[in-house]
């Protein structure tokens, strides 16, 4: 069989590769607080609901590779646009080399539930309990308990609910980093009933344009402007 062929979909059939994109470059933390490491992780993915569990990839030539199979945990902490220049620094650089927390300006603290500590700079971190290794080829898989969820409070609102939409997060595909940006939409939003948007008869009509009218234009402005920048944030009612 040819290594390069075309289906009939005129789609080029290519050797097998690891191209699912995007992942995260997530930071991930391991041995302890006094002895700390961090090294970034793009092979990760959430496995399960209930119990919450996940996974991590590594290569056993990693420094941290012992230091997660003797303990068995880990620290999955999501990376922000902000922690881009540490996550690519902390996935070239060992930590048998060098402390990458003191270089990277990032500051370990102690986790809830694991011995392994989170970072202070990320919005949020995934304490981790290992559960089973695989060991598949180049990198041996990490199967974990998600055993606790650490949160910035500044994405949480009043209400108790997350706005991780407020932290810039990282993606990582075909070898570069993005800032995740524009929101297209909610889960299930394509099924979800639209809000009447008709006043109720107990508040007076409105003499201005409606939130939703408002925000619309606001966006058509910018969209006039020639602004690229994020999109507005929506107005709490
Ligand atoms: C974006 C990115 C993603 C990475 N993903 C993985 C991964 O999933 N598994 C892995 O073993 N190494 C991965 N690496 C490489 C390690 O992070 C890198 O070898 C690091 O220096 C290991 O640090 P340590 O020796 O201190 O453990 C990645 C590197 C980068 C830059």
């Amino acid at each position: 069989m040819e290594e390069r062929e075309q289906t009939q979909q005129n789609k080029l059939v290519w050797n097998p590769g690891t191209l699912l994109s995007p992942v995260p470059p997530a930071l991930v933390t391991c041995g302890t607080l006094e002895h700390p490491n961090v090294l970034t992780i793009a092979w990760t993915g959430i496995v399960n609901t209930i119990p919450p569990m996940t996974y991590i990839s590594v290569r056993p030539q990693r420094h941290s590779y012992p230091l997660i199979r003797q303990s068995g945990e880990f620290v999955i902490n999501l990376t922000t646009a902000q922690l881009v220049p540490a996550a690519d620094y902390c996935g070239v650089r060992s930590g048998a080399k060098e402390n990458k927390f003191e270089r990277c300006q990032l500051t370990p603290v102690r986790a809830a539930k694991v011995q392994a500590p989170l970072l202070a700079e990320s919005p949020l971190s995934l304490e981790c309990k290992v559960r089973q290794v695989l060991e598949l080829g180049s990198h041996h898989l990490f199967l974990a308990e998600i055993v606790a969820v650490d949160v910035s409070p500044q994405l949480v609102d009043q209400q108790g609910k997350l706005h991780l939409e407020r932290a810039h997060l990282a993606a990582f595909a075909h070898g570069e980093y993005f800032e995740l940006g524009r929101s297209l939409g909610t889960f299930g939003y394509t099924v979800r009933k639209k809000k009447d948007p008709r006043p109720r008869r107990d508040t007076p009509p409105s003499k201005g344009p409606s939130a939703v009218t408002a925000g619309k234009g606001k966006m058509t402005q910018q969209r006039r402007k020639g602004q690229t920048g994020r999109p507005l944030q929506r107005k709490k009612k």
